[in-house]
């Protein structure tokens, strides 16, 4: 595996040649989005794809998000693109908004695990925008880490959880929203959020208001049904709890190491002995919470706790995507 360390305001032409290189010779490259880093192949290469469900041990019914360009030309992708499609994509692309929309019979069927619909995305950030400019191709990229774990954020969890199944990781520092995109689709008027993530409803709502109603898709355990949207998802390894915003941990009879992660101000002093305290932020600081979440997931899942119990936000807007992942990572196992 190749890493190489991009720099925001450097002539970066010959990491951008190499990558597209790799990707046109059916390779792997895995580069920073705003919202996480992204494991991409050529979208069109059914072979290189497989080889990102090889990768993340990732379960073939779960399909790939779509990267393009705003101005891209979709018809070897999408088919039939819903009005309201458009008026998002014209409004909120760039950005951390994935809209599913009906398929192109020219789209490898493995992308879509077979589905009628596409999930289509174009990130916000320097590197995957150059990234897909020097490909000149769209590319099918989930997130860059093991199925099921915590996503990755920066370059250095890539190569803990991919190591050498990748062929070139973009190195472009630590991506700046670290939460994945929202997913969402349409129908008719109605806007369905498939997965809330790093775009809030209400800003998708005041962008485009000629959305008529807004319908959340249930969390949902059963995941033949409503692909990728399993319970347990973006978890960390040691056994995780969710913790009601503002309860007390220590009414529950639990483990004896135990590492609870929270916002500032709560339990600085009052943790029983042998407990220890990862704050994830300030409460009124969500985006900054949601920036670091994934890095402290990963390092409390690696200091050695019988259980980790995460806080929720009890929050909307971010803090919905927040709560959601956090419930996630819990396998939706909530304290109480
Ligand atoms: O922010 C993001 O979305 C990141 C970056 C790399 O772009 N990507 C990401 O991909 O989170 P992934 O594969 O980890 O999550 C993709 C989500 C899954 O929940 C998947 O089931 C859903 O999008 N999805 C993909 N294609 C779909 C489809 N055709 N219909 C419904 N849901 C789909
Ligand atoms: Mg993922």
């Amino acid at each position: 595996m190749q890493i190489l360390e991009l720099e925001p305001r450097g002539d970066n032409s010959d990491a951008y040649a190499e990558a597209a290189r790799v990707i046109g010779a059916g390779g792997l490259v895995a580069f920073p989005t705003e919202t996480v880093y992204g494991l991409g192949a050529n979208v069109f290469d059914e072979h290189a794809v497989r080889r990102i469900f090889a990768a993340k041990g990732r379960p073939p019914d779960d399909p790939l998000i779509v990267h393009v360009r705003p101005r891209w030309d979709l018809t070897r992708i999408a088919d039939d693109v819903p009005p309201l499609a458009e008026r998002l994509m014209k409004e909120l692309w760039p950005g951390p908004l994935t809209v599913v929309m009906p398929r192109a019979a020219s789209l490898p069927a493995i992308v879509t695990s077979g589905l009628p619909d596409v999930a289509i995305r174009a990130p916000h950030h320097w590197v995957a925008e150059a990234l897909l400019d020097a490909c000149g191709t769209p590319l099918a990229a989930p997130s860059a880490n093991r199925f099921s774990y915590v996503s990755a954020t920066t370059a250095q969890h890539v190569v803990d959880d991919l190591g050498d199944s990748v062929d070139l990781v973009l190195d472009g520092g630590p991506s700046s929203a670290g939460i994945e995109s929202t997913v969402v689709k349409l129908e008719g008027n109605d806007l369905v959020v498939l997965r809330h993530g790093a775009l809030s409803v209400d800003e998708i709502v005041s962008a485009v208001p000629e959305i008529a109603d807004v319908r959340a898709a249930a969390l949902d355990a059963d995941a033949a049904a409503s692909p990728g949207r399993m319970l347990k998802h973006y978890s960390p390894a040691t056994p995780t709890m969710a913790l009601g915003a503002g309860d007390d941990p220590s009414r529950y009879e639990l483990p004896d190491r135990v590492c609870v992660l929270s916002y500032t101000g709560r339990f600085a002093d009052d943790l029983p002995a042998g407990w220890s305290l990862e704050v994830l932020g300030d409460r009124s600081e969500l985006d900054q919470v949601a920036r670091d979440l994934y890095a402290k997931l990963r390092s409390c899942d690696r200091s050695g706790h019988d259980l980790l119990v995460v806080e929720l936000t009890g929050s909307a807007g971010i803090g919905a995507a927040l709560d959601d992942r956090i419930r996630r990572a819990a396998s939706g196992a909530v304290l109480g």
